[in-house]
């Protein structure tokens, strides 16, 4: 099981989580690009992917740094940047790494943490390890935004989450295949606050042949004063919590939290 997510598992992982519907229609990216726009400088994002919301945000004029650990997210990434125009390459740069140990000898005025990325950060010493090195690459009073899942108590530990259920129904692709996908929770460590995730590709081949394609990989689940906790270890202090992408203030239905914090210490 790839403790980062599982996303380098096989080359096809990062073209499948381009095809995967509700990704592309997720509000977060407008939230994002707006952060991004307002920052109104250099922005790092970590766990960029395959720049769902870094390509947006540097075709809206931002200049963007994007860090990801999987070769493969980052190979599509770069795939789809060099189909963009000179202006939006040059405001571009991706690196390969790791969000817990990295160095890039820059500052950034707002650092992002989409869709969850930081749930893949397992062991407390990983989290804190990365937020400490978010903390040093931000100017003075940069931001950081990150968003993880609202914890659903009777969701999270729901021994029937063991059984496959359908994410989204078959759709044929452009060039004549088909996919869908179903998930499930294949093991439950609520002691760890950690379920193991299996995204399960059905790709049906223009041969008739189906492909049953499985991500796997453990996600860290976290509460909200356990993240404000975190966030004040690392030199950061919480300006807004939000429960949604349309910055509704966190409530007890909200489906996300979403921390903006900002760097109130420099950590040495
Ligand atoms: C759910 S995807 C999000 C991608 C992108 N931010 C988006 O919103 O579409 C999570 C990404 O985090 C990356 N990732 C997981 N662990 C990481 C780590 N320790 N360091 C850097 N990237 C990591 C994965 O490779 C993957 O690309």
């Amino acid at each position: 099981m790839n403790k980062h997510g599982g996303y380098d598992d096989q080359p096809i992982m990062a073209e499948l989580y381009d095809l995967v519907p509700g990704y592309a229609k997720r509000t977060d990216i407008d939230f994002y690009l707006q952060c991004c726009v307002a920052a109104g400088g250099s922005i790092l994002e970590l766990g960029c992917g395959t720049g769902r919301i870094l390509l947006p945000a540097a075709e809206a004029g931002c200049r963007v740094t994007g860090l990801d650990v999987s070769p493969h997210m980052l190979a599509q990434c770069q795939q789809k940047l060099q189909r963009k125009s000179h202006s939006v390459q040059s405001r571009v740069r991706l690196v390969h790494g790791d969000m817990t140990n990295f160095d890039l000898a820059e500052l950034f005025h707002l650092a992002i943490v989409p869709f969850r990325a930081f749930q893949h950060v397992i062991a407390v010493d990983d989290q804190l390890t990365c937020l400490r090195r978010i903390n040093r690459h931000l100017s003075t009073r940069g931001q950081l935004i990150l968003d993880v899942f609202q914890v659903d108590l009777k969701k999270i530990n729901n021994p029937r989450a063991t059984e496959e259920s359908e994410d989204f129904a078959e759709y044929e692709l452009p060039d004549g295949r088909r996919l869908r996908r179903a998930s499930r929770l294949a093991a439950l460590h609520p002691a760890d606050q950690v379920n193991d995730v299996e995204l399960i590709y059905y790709l049906t081949n223009l041969d008739g042949t189906t492909e049953r394609i499985v991500q796997a990989f453990p996600f860290r689940y976290i509460f909200r004063y356990e993240m404000e906790h975190l966030l004040a270890r690392c030199g950061f202090r919480v300006i807004d919590l939000f429960g949604n992408f349309d910055k509704s203030p966190l409530a007890d239905n909200s489906p996300e939290m979403i921390f903006v914090a900002e760097k109130c210490e420099n950590l040495d």
